[in-house]
């Protein structure tokens, strides 16, 4: 077992452990009022391979529990599965001392940390994170959202879990694609702050070694929100290759998942620092190796005037430029803003 502790708003554990999910209820119970409501809310693929683990193992730690399933994928994490959860909050009259868990991958981290950040102004929710990507990225770090038509998480709120339960066993049923999203993320990690993590990711083979692997990528991730909790500066280095990502999803109408959308972001920033004389052709050569060798997609087929657009309406924009993350070494990573008028200049020319 590996435990990370967080120590933001809400001081949290993040723990990492194989055979974890029948210990929910244990270790929620450290942490929630026994005798408090659990609303579990998960989707309809994870429930039905792991909800009867967790409602007796809260039930046995001594919490009434209810649970709300919806479909899976990214269009549910939408306006309309948000408000059928709030009715079903309302429904199972759940009040401030109770909680909610969310059960799943990032899409049910996401919707259902920001239903506990919104219903009754604000309830406690702790993250079991069923997906590689939720385990080493969302989590951890308390950003919740939902999309909406004009873009991804543009609706959302900084809430942090009360508690992080991670069961790497659950890896086991994942698709080979739905894994290789949360290795994009993990290489992310390697190339913005750990140049051993990244080589360690360049190795291959990280089953044997995936809780430690997690539990690093979880420590960065406590270190910068430790420090820019609500993303005003260093925590934008999280967003390595997401910028240019969230547009391949949004173009793409999510038919790129997020993983797939931050690979290929990764390589499309890197071939930009190319350009601009940032690294030489060897980084971007190594990254997209370690891209490939997972089964990441490493080209973005589509449109790049299309691509641009979406960029433009990105968070990150500001005025006439664009802040974007530069790796220049695998470790170091800094933000630079471009001119916009440049930046799709080169866009196009990469
Ligand atoms: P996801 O939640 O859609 O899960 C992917 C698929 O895997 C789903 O179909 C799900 O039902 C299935 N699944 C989940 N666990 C499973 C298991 N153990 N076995 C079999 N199938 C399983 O996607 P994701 O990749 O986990 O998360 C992507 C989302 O996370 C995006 O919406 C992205 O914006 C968000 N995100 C948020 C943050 C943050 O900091 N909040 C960070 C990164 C990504
Ligand atoms: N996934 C980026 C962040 O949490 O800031």
């Amino acid at each position: 077992m590996k435990t990370v502790h967080v120590n933001a708003s809400v001081n949290y554990d993040i723990i990492i452990e194989k055979g974890s999910l029948n210990k929910v209820g244990a270790y929620a119970s450290s942490v929630f009022k026994r005798g408090s409501k659990a609303a579990v809310i998960t989707d309809d693929t994870v429930a039905s391979l792991y909800l009867d683990q967790v409602v007796p193992s809260l039930s046995a730690a001594g919490y009434t529990v209810a649970s709300y399933i919806f479909p899976h994928g990214e269009d549910s994490k939408s306006a309309e599965t948000l408000f059928r959860v709030y009715d079903f909050l309302i429904e199972e009259q759940l009040t401030r001392p109770d909680f909610i868990v969310a059960l799943g991958g990032g899409v049910v981290g996401d919707l259902a940390g920001y239903a506990a950040a919104t219903y009754l102004r604000g309830i406690r929710f702790m993250q079991v994170p069923t997906t590689f990507l939720a385990a080493v990225d969302s989590s951890v770090g308390g950003k919740t959202a939902i999309n909406i038509p004009a873009g991804k998480n543009l609706i959302g709120a900084f809430w942090q879990p009360s508690l992080v339960v991670c069961d790497t066993e659950t890896f086991k049923t994942l698709p080979a694609v739905t894994f290789a999203d949360g290795v994009a993320e993990t290489i992310k990690y390697g190339m913005i702050f750990s140049a051993p993590l990244f080589e360690r990711m360049e190795q291959g083979n990280i089953m044997p070694e995936i809780d430690e692997i997690i539990a690093h990528c979880v420590s960065i991730k406590r270190d910068v929100v430790e420090q820019d909790e609500h993303d005003n500066g260093l925590r934008m280095i999280l967003n390595y290759g997401h910028t240019l990502g969230h547009a391949i999803e949004k173009v793409t109408n999510h038919s790129v998942t997020h993983g797939q959308g931050v690979a290929m972001g990764m390589l499309l920033i890197a071939k930009l620092g190319e350009k601009l004389g940032y690294h030489s052709s060897a980084l971007t050569q190594r990254l997209e190796a370690c891209i490939r060798s997972y089964g990441l997609p490493t080209h973005y087929e589509g449109s790049v005037a299309e691509l641009g657009e979406a960029v433009l309406h990105d968070k990150k924009r500001s005025g006439s430029s664009i802040r974007l993350i530069f790796v220049k070494e695998p470790g170091s990573a800094e933000i630079i803003s471009l001119d916009v008028n440049q930046f799709l200049r080169l866009l196009r020319e990469v």
